[in-house]
């Protein structure tokens, strides 16, 4: 891996206090020393999601869409108007554009399942990129091995940069989607998704975006962009585990049929027939995650109470002073994540295993992830078997850093001289 270039001497963001940020999280108070480096696996929940949903269920839970009383009207109430604060929080035009999932795995998969049968035949094309997570691969795959169509990776240059000269010679009339992450999860690069979704709609391919990274820290805005599909997953945005939200524009979700099938979801059932309802709902089948759902929308309203602008400000101050401390450390390696780079640092020590590193930042009180982050096939391109993998949230500051740094260069000590 090339060592990525030097960038910020100190993160220092006008107006953002992460350490104010911080004592809304709970966790924090339980265990004070905790240099928590693993938000882009799962972020932590302020105090506001977590008495939010507690609350919920002390004061007006109840299933939703079902009941006549109005205890039932009232949850139905708190989970359409999360439904109201995620289609804000997106900038999508239409609140049932958003549709209520377990997470970005599940609305990828509800697309693979759903659109691709009804939209895709033998011999088209599906673009992904070689930074993609698991869940932005194997579904696509497999609907390529069901229908016969072909799966295309378009590639990141040796910075980590995504290419779009060889994207663009990629695309042709074959290619019906392309589907991309908005931050790579590995390697922290910002793919440039608005050029990407206007090139991909010139040749007349729909786009998905994987917006799990990206959403809880920068603004995002699907009108803007144009995107047919983009999908993120609550836990990661401070919400709770188990929630996730599938944006698709209107036109798109209603030609789609349903994927999985039951109440909720349906306008009659006859034993020769079932009729179904329109979007979002024809894709809710069973009980939602009610309280999730509340909390997720606790969760965005928390995001936005802080400001995008000024989250992603700070994360990227954030993110060029870790890779100008690691890289100072000898022998440590970062895996380029291109010009723009957000929230996200993947390295190794050279000769170590990224899980003894990981274990020894444990000792330290650093908590980050190791291996290869669901992304087997760009660690193969990178040549290795994984890395340790520092991601960012609202709570962390420099501090934080200078603490990793240290346990980083104490591991080198204690396995390299
Ligand atoms: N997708 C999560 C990650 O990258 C779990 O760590």
């Amino acid at each position: 891996m090339a060592a990525a270039p030097l960038r910020f001497e100190k993160a220092t963001v006008r107006g953002f206090d992460p350490r104010a940020v911080r004592r809304e999280f709970p966790i924090f108070t339980t265990h004070p020393e905790l240099v928590f480096l693993d938000s882009g696996a799962s972020a932590q929940k302020p105090r506001a999601v977590i008495d939010g949903i507690a609350e919920f269920y002390r004061t007006d839970y109840a299933n939703v869409h079902r009941g006549v009383y109005s205890l039932s009207a009232r949850a139905t109430d708190r989970f359409e108007e999360a439904r109201e604060k995620a289609r804000a929080f997106l900038n999508a035009a239409d609140e049932r554009e958003i549709v209520f999932l377990r997470g970005a795995t599940e609305a990828i998969n509800l697309v693979a399942h759903s659109w691709g049968p009804a939209c895709l035949k033998a011999g088209d094309e599906i673009m992904i990129s070689d930074v993609e997570h698991h869940s932005n691969i194997v579904p696509w795959q497999m609907l390529c091995e069901r229908l016969g169509a072909r799966l295309v990776v378009a590639p990141t240059d040796a910075t980590g940069q995504f290419d779009l000269a060889a994207f663009e010679a990629l695309l042709s009339p074959r290619t019906r989607l392309v589907a991309v992450t908005h931050i790579s999860n590995v390697t922290g690069t910002l793919l440039p998704i608005a050029r990407i979704i206007e090139l991909a709609h010139a040749t007349g391919a729909k786009v998905l975006v994987d917006g799990c990274q990206a959403l809880p820290r920068m603004p995002v805005d699907v009108q803007a962009l144009g995107c047919d599909f983009y999908v993120f997953s609550g836990h990661k945005a401070y919400g709770p585990t188990g929630t996730g939200i599938l944006y698709g524009r209107y036109d798109a979700l209603q030609s789609m049929p349903p994927w999985q099938t039951g109440g909720g979801m349906i306008l009659s059932v006859e034993y020769a027939k079932t009729e179904f309802q329109d979007p979002p709902h024809r894709f809710e089948a069973g009980t939602p995650d009610i309280a999730g759902a509340v909390g997720l929308g606790l969760a965005l309203d928390f995001v936005e109470s802080l400001g995008r602008e000024a989250i992603a400000e700070h994360e990227q101050a954030l993110t060029g002073y870790a890779v100008d401390q690691l890289s100072r450390i000898p022998d440590v390696q970062i895996a380029p994540g291109g010009q723009h780079q957000l929230s996200i640092v993947s390295f190794n020590i050279d000769g170590v295993h990224p899980h003894d590193v990981g274990t020894v930042l444990d000792q330290h009180g650093v908590a980050v992830r190791v291996g290869h982050h669901c992304a087997q096939p760009l660690m193969e391109k990178l040549g290795i078997a994984g890395t340790v993998r520092a991601s960012l949230g609202v709570y962390n500051d420099e501090e934080d850093i200078d603490r990793l740094a240290k346990a980083v260069e104490a591991c080198r000590e204690m396995f390299v001289r």
